[in-house]
């Protein structure tokens, strides 16, 4: 069932587990992600880049997660991902996101404030949680990172918008690390505690170290987004049937074994952050 950010990620800090956020990119990685979902009876979020909810691509695909959502028996929140700006939260809420990001992290901290806080009565005048970004998670290109999340300045930011969750900037990056993170565990607890316990969310969750998503998780981590990782096991799956001399050219039956290693990574993860057997 389709439910909202807010919801989902209550059932996280209830449990003091973590929500698995999918980036998905076409209706097979919807298809791979809500088999693993409800094959592991686990809360997921499954999310869209703003750059396809502004190509045509988002048109088609948010009908599938919505569909996904309505057939899933456990909850499913349809979110979108670094919302830059209002026009991208309104065309995600029209094609029916039910939790919202905006991403005001590269700009200054009055201005986040602003448009975080702008874009949170907006959404919360339909019930609709959104999620705020403090200390700007860049990729793993970047010739150096940002400072880390100030848990001072995630107080007044979490105090001044409503924000549902927040995403901090403790080590992580977007994309494959060159060489393994190490997650700034102790900055997670201080932004918890100076918070009064907002919910935390870890971006750039593929390749960081099992223990260390573990520890993050212990420490008040409430939601971690999987994209890279979706799409080079898609790609792989997706190669591997290319190479097999038995495949068949019907495209939905050569999909068939992309779908099978995407919904294998989700259940990986499911499990890591602790989300399996948690819908109810
Ligand atoms: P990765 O692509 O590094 O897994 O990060 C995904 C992400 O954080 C999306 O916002």
């Amino acid at each position: 069932m389709l439910v909202n950010l807010q919801t989902i990620i209550g059932m996280a800090e209830a449990g003091n587990y973590c929500i698995p956020a999918f980036n998905v990119y076409n209706t097979e990685t919807v298809m791979g992600v809500i088999k693993a979902a409800e094959e592991a009876k686990a809360p997921v979020i499954i999310q869209l880049y703003p750059r396809l909810i502004n190509e045509e691509v988002g048109y088609y695909v948010a009908p599938a997660i919505l569909a996904a959502a309505a057939k899933a028996t456990v909850p499913v929140c349809f979110h979108l991902d670094h919302g830059p700006s209002e026009a991208e939260v309104v065309k995600a809420l029209k094609l029916g996101a039910s939790g919202i990001m905006i991403d005001g992290s590269t700009k200054s901290l009055d201005e986040n404030i602003a448009l975080t806080k702008h874009i949170v009565d907006m959404c919360g005048a339909i019930g609709i949680g959104v999620e705020g970004e403090i200390g700007h998670v860049g990729s793993v290109n970047d010739d150096a990172m940002d400072e880390f999340t100030s848990p001072e300045e995630a107080a007044r930011f979490v105090k001044e918008t409503g924000v549902t969750c927040l995403a901090v900037l403790i080590g992580n990056a977007h994309g494959h690390y060159k060489k393994p993170p190490k997650l700034d565990i102790e900055r997670v607890k201080a932004i918890r505690e100076a918070t009064g316990g907002i919910p935390l969310v870890l971006h750039g969750g593929s390749g960081i170290p099992d223990e260390q998503v573990k520890a993050a998780i212990a420490a008040g981590i409430r939601k971690m987004n999987i994209g890279t990782d979706v799409c080079c096991t898609f790609a792989d799956g997706t190669l591997e049937t290319l190479n097999d001399p038995k495949r068949s050219l019907a495209v939905d039956l050569f999909m068939k074994h992309p779908i099978e290693r995407v919904k294998a990574l989700a259940l990986d993860k499911i499990r890591l952050v602790g989300a399996d057997g948690r819908a109810n």
